[in-house]
């Protein structure tokens, strides 16, 4: 069968989006930041593919071992027909579960949703190839405003792999599991990769790792910005901080200046002048326990149905299942 993809942007709207959250994010006070979807180009894509194999940073390879274990286990609870994939990709975790619902004569449907069209391009011809029956759709959207474009749920399994949930503060999980849950119908289900509260030196150790790509990664979102809206940061005048804030159980990553500049930001109509020393704030990675997801949960027609974890407790992937209970619409600006 062959894929089909949905355009929930194009690239003029994507542009003026990015000019608009770039000069929000820059003005902020007392801490700049830019948001941290901006890191994926092909660049940072390849560098992120980087880190997942790098020996501090755990997350990837521990998530995979669970999912190893719990993909058939999963699959057998949920009785899913359509494996539905927010903004991971489709490597070797998806296919095990597409594996384990093809196992059981399930698998019928895939939705890819995100937001690089290249990207879905790709993973649905790769998926066409390896599962010739599988009916594809690829959604070319944002997973914090596009998921209506989902359409309805029923037979549902949504997949938000990674921890990169950990990249929306606190305060935005539970409508963003709200927005979710409303694609999905009673008794579908989400699985949620989660990294986990743990020592701070091995996760201090995962965000500064000693062969520098990190590093890297972080920078690499000032040329995503030079490149797209033609500013003249010198990323080589930045250095890569990353520490463990644990009052908000959360990494946070910043570019400090290493000297006095001066930066212009012509897509975004916006210059800056930057002291030795200024940071911009580029990514958070929030930290779980069961708890403290289980807290954002009430509202959100959700509840954890199971709780999957390593030996180590690194790292869980919850399995939500959607309630009955109606989840109540948008509160009033
Ligand atoms: C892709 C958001 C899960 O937070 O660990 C890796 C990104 N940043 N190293 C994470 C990241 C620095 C990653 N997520």
């Amino acid at each position: 069968m062959s894929a089909r993809i949905e355009r929930v942007r194009d690239s003029s709207d994507m542009s003026s989006r990015m000019s608009d959250e770039v000069r929000e994010g820059l003005q902020k006070r007392p801490l700049p930041e830019l948001p941290s979807k901006y890191f994926y180009d092909d660049r940072g894509s390849a560098l992120f593919d980087d880190i997942t194999r790098l020996p501090e940073y755990y997350p990837t390879r521990t998530e995979e071992a669970i999912l190893e274990t719990i993909a058939q286990e999963v699959v057998d609870r949920v009785q899913p027909r359509e494996l539905c994939e927010l903004g991971s990709g489709v490597g070797r975790k998806v296919r095990l579960l597409l594996d384990a619902m093809a196992h059981r004569e399930l698998l019928e449907r895939c939705v890819l949703l995100d937001i690089s069209e290249g990207f879905l391009i790709e993973s649905a011809r790769q998926l066409d190839a390896d599962y010739p029956d599988l009916a594809v759709r690829g959604v070319v959207g944002d997973f914090l405003e596009d998921l209506p474009a989902l359409g309805a749920g029923g037979g549902r399994l949504a997949l938000f792999l990674a921890g990169t949930i950990g990249n929306l503060h606190p305060d935005r999980v539970p409508p963003f599991l709200r927005d979710l849950a409303r694609q999905l119908d009673p008794g579908d289900a989400f699985l949620l990769g989660l990294d986990l509260v743990k020592d701070a030196a091995r996760l201090h150790a995962a965000y500064n790792d000693s062969a520098g790509v990190t590093a890297e990664f972080n920078r690499n979102i000032l040329r995503v910005v030079n490149t797209h809206l033609g500013a003249d940061f010198e990323p080589e005048a930045f250095e890569h901080v990353a520490f463990y804030d644990p009052d908000n159980a959360w990494i946070e990553m910043r570019l400090r200046a290493t000297r006095g500049m001066r930066v212009s930001i012509p897509g975004a109509n916006l210059q800056m002048v930057l002291e030795p020393g200024d940071e911009i704030r580029t990514e958070l990675s929030c930290k779980y326990t069961r708890g403290s997801l289980e807290a954002r949960l009430p509202g959100t027609g959700l509840c954890v149905e199971a709780w999957y974890t390593d030996p180590d407790q690194l790292f869980a992937c919850a399995l939500l299942r959607r309630s009955h209970e109606t989840i109540p619409s948008e509160e009033e600006p």
